[in-house]
């Protein structure tokens, strides 16, 4: 996150508005007011979300415009994306990329009950969520998103704009590519790698390195459908 002390050693507090709303949202909020509760200086600020109107809330916090409209909120606000979908990011991380948020407002939000090793590296705009582990010398880059319980092994890494779902798990050395999306429960072997904006289904087994923009099932984990810009080609019965 930016910086929360000023020259003079104050603690600021710092403002955060997601851009999102309900799902990925409603968990970021609520892993900020878990770390306002325990005492860091940060608070939700509101919702950027284009479904639903300024002036309404989703979860009881305002939503104050469209994604577009970060522009116009105080220069202090700091912002977090919560808009992962499987099978769409490479849509998403362009429509995160094209809004032009300069690097220093993007903030990185870790859950205060996460263990981050000390030289494990988060990259801004991302998120690591309760009980998630981050081992020594792993990396994570930009917009990544970690929920609840995630394990990342030592020395892994995750591209920009990647997820892993609740307990998933990234073995020592794996890898996940730009985009890619390792859902719940999923494994991968160490040393293996995701392709970039491949997803891999609910509680797989990963033994090889899978392709980019591909679907993938199963223990071992198998293709099962190929991902085009446009979305999503079956290329194999389920
Ligand atoms: C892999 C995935 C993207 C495929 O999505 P989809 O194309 O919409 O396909 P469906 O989910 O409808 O599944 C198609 C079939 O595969 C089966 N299937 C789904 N996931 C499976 C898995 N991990 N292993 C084996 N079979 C699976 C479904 O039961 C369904 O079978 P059916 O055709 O006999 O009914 C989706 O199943 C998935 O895992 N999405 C991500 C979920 C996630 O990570 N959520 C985050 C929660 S925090």
């Amino acid at each position: 996150m930016g910086p929360l002390h000023r020259r003079d050693g104050k603690r600021v507090m710092r403002s955060v508005v997601i851009l999102g709303g309900h799902g990925d949202g409603l968990v970021a909020a609520a892993a900020l007011l878990e770390a306002e509760r325990s005492g860091r200086p940060v608070r939700v600020a509101g919702f950027l979300n284009d479904a639903t109107p300024v002036g309404g809330a989703i979860g009881g916090i305002p939503v104050l415009g469209r994604l577009e409209d970060w522009s116009t909120l105080s220069s202090d606000v700091l912002f977090l994306p919560a808009l992962h979908k499987a099978k769409l990011m490479h849509e998403r991380a362009r429509r995160i990329c094209g809004l032009g948020i300069p690097e220093e407002r993007w903030a990185t939000v870790v859950h205060p009950m996460s263990v981050v090793s000390e030289s494990a590296r988060v990259g801004s705009g991302s998120f690591v969520g309760p009980f998630v582990t981050i081992q020594p010398g792993a990396q994570l880059g930009r917009f990544v998103s970690l929920r609840a319980g995630a394990n990342v092994g030592h020395d892994a890494r995750c591209g920009d704009f990647s997820y892993m779902g609740p307990n998933a798990t990234l073995c020592g050395r794996a890898e996940l590519g730009e985009g890619s999306h390792l859902g719940p429960n999923a494994v991968v072997l160490d040393g293996k790698r995701i392709g970039n904006y491949a997803v891999v289904g609910i509680g797989s087994a990963v033994t090889k390195n899978l392709p980019e923009f591909g679907v993938y099932m199963g223990n071992p984990a198998r293709r099962v459908a190929a991902i085009s810009p446009g979305g999503l080609d079956v290329v194999a019965p389920f």
